[in-house]
Formats: structure tokens, sequence, C-alpha cells
């Protein structure tokens, strides 16, 4: 066994993490949810989400059984909803290519949508017991650190570099601990601001630490200005009802349920009429909310618009007409739930004045 294995599994049988909800478990369902979840999204935020889709969906042929809708619904607040997309199809395809059984051969689970190699090197250690080396972002971290490897460690070159040393790594037995240690020693110890040297089992061997190279390492991703986007979100309102509209499968929150947009930053009336069949009056727009993507970020302008009168008009499936407190239980993206929370303690409170 090498040095770097042997003091990263030791260290996390006494230091690591050992209950977190989809530990302790050999099945590759619970396994391969929670690492999806975990993909860009941190262990507090993920567990509560992990255990409600779990009790939902608690087995491969629940998950692949039930609508898209049901499935983003449980997703609604945790963002990049391609993995849930994703992981429903996935459900699917092992239920109709596979058995219905989780597929063991490490290069058939990186053929399932949304499962690339570092997720399925966890999926397999964690399930299996094969010898697969996970690496993600936190795990690029460490190997940069530690051997003091410069370059955005996502750049193809250098990426293919990490995962080559990253192999050479892999120990002979533990890989369960190993891989957990990898991921513990990253989100514990080896952080990306203020990481904890003195406590680390690799400082000894640690290049980064050894050369004061820490705090410029990993090399940050050359940075474009990401571009801004400005929309504006039309709140139909008819009593305690408002207009949901689904949005296109593909995109940004593909098949969630959003309030209809405009890019228009004026003249609701007139085109809320043409588009939408109906009159409204204007009412003073709400604050302003900014939501960040990965590649751009979005100004929202949310903008109430009280029917007076409906024209007849035929509604397809992808409109409804909901109870603002029932929206709260539907699929929608975070800034159209805090829209709606807002609107709802307006009315609570306008009922009390
Ligand atoms: N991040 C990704 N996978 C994880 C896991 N299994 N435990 C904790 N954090 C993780
Ligand atoms: Fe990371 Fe510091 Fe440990 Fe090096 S010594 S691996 S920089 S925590």
């Amino acid at each position: 066994m090498n040095d770097f294995s042997y003091r990263l599994i030791t260290w996390q049988k006494q230091y690591g993490r050992h209950a977190l909800p989809w530990q302790n478990t050999t099945d590759p369902y619970a396994i391969w949810v929670s690492e999806i979840m975990l993909q860009q999204t941190q262990v507090s935020s993920v567990i509560g989400y992990y255990q409600r889709f779990m009790a939902r969906f608690p087995t491969i042929a629940a998950l692949a059984n039930t609508t898209e809708d049901e499935v983003l619904q449980h997703w609604s607040g945790l963002g990049y909803y391609s993995r849930a997309r994703n992981l429903h199809h996935a459900a699917q395809t092992i239920m109709d290519n596979h058995d219905g059984q989780f597929p063991q051969k490490f290069e058939t689970i990186q053929t399932l949508p949304g499962i690339g190699r570092s997720t399925a090197a966890a999926i397999v250690s964690f399930a299996f017991n094969q010898t697969q080396t996970i690496l993600d972002g936190n795990v690029k971290r460490v190997l940069a650190r530690h051997f003091a490897i410069a370059g955005w460690p996502s750049h193809p070159k250098i990426e293919k570099q990490l995962w080559a040393l990253a192999e050479t790594l892999l120990p002979q037995a533990d890989i369960v601990a190993y891989t957990q240690g990898l991921m513990d020693l990253g989100a514990t110890l080896c952080t990306r601001s203020k990481p904890q040297c003195p406590l680390c089992p690799l400082q000894s061997s640690c290049e980064a630490y050894q050369q004061n190279l820490v705090p410029t390492l990993p090399t940050p991703k050359p940075r474009k200005t990401i571009p801004e986007k400005h929309i504006t979100m039309l709140i139909f309102m008819q009593g305690n009802e408002i207009l949901l509209e689904k949005r296109p499968p593909s995109g940004v929150w593909g098949g969630l349920w959003s309030f209809p947009e405009t890019e228009a930053t004026n003249n609701f009336a007139t085109s809320s009429g043409e588009k939408y069949g109906m009159q409204v009056a204007v009412t003073q727009a709400l604050p302003s909310l900014i939501h960040t993507f990965t590649h751009f970020k979005l100004h929202i302008h949310p903008q109430p618009l009280h029917v007076t009168k409906q024209m007849p008009q035929c509604h397809d499936s992808t409109r409804r007409w909901i109870h603002i407190d029932d929206a709260m239980g539907v699929a929608i993206p975070t800034p159209v739930r805090k829209i709606l929370q807002s609107l709802s303690h307006a009315q609570a409170s306008n009922k009390h004045a």
C-alpha cells in the first residue's frame, strides 16, 4: 500500500464522516441518488432532499414508474434540474435494458445519462467494492496541492494528468474508506479557503504545504465575465390564483413550472392582452431578484397583473391557474418560490389589516 492511501485510509477511519444518510449501505441505487444530488450541492443542503426523495422513490422501479413532474417536484430548490431528468431517464433505461438491476460494470454504468467517470467510480467503490478512482472538484484540489500541480485542474490537459496520477494512488484494499477519505479530506480539511494543514494526515508529503503554495493552488479558472440578462416575470392574478406555465424540456429550469416571461420592460397590458387573451390592470412591480447560474446572471423583475377580463381561449396542458398556496407544492424554481412567498405574505397581511 502506498503511503498516500495508507495515511488517508487511517485518517478516514478515525476522523472521517461515517453517519451520512447514504453511508453504511451497499445499495447502488441509494448511493447513485446521493452522488447525483451531491454533484453540485453541499452535504448540508442535500440531506433533507435525499431523505424525502428516498422515502418517495425507494427503488429504481419506483423512480422509473413516476412522472418527470413528480421527480422534479422532489428536486424543486436543489438546482441543476437536468440531474433530476437524467436520473429519471436512467432509471427507466435500467428497467428496460438491464432487467431492473443497477449494472455492476464500470463502463456500462457510464453509458447511463448523467453518470460520468467520477460518479461511476464513486458508485462502484461504495456499492461493489471495486477499485476505481474518483476525481471531483474536491479531489482535484487535494491532488493539485499535494503534488503542486499548477494550471486550472479542469483544463483537459491537466485533468488527464490528474486522472493518471489518481489511478497510481489507489490502494490495494479498503477502497470504501479511501474514496470516502478523499471526499472527507477535501470537504473538511483541504478546503478551498482556510485549509487546516496542521491537522492533515498528508501534511508531511504535501508539496504545496512545503513550498508555501497552498494559497495559490489550485490555479483558478481563467475568468470570462459572465453575461447578464433581464427578464420580467408576469404574475397574472385572479383572486388567490396565479397563472403558471410549464417551461420547455431543455434549457434552464427545463420542465419546471414558472411565471410567463417577457423580455419587454413595459406595455404589459397590451402585450399580455395579445398573447394571453386577457385584460389586465398593471400594478406596482415587486422588488427585483438576482439569480446566478453557472453561465449567466439573471435579473428577474416580477410584475403583478390583476386580470380584469379573460377572453375565451383554449388552455393547453402547459398553462394552469393555481391557488398561490398550492403552487408551493409543484415543481418550481427557487426565485419563483421566493416571489410566491412574498405574494402569499402580502395577501395574509392584507386579510389581517
Ligand atoms: N460528495 C460527493 N459524494 C459524497 C459522499 N458520498 N459523501 C460526502 N460527500 C460527498
Ligand atoms: Fe491540503 Fe494542507 Fe493537507 Fe496539503 S497539507 S493536502 S494543502 S490540507
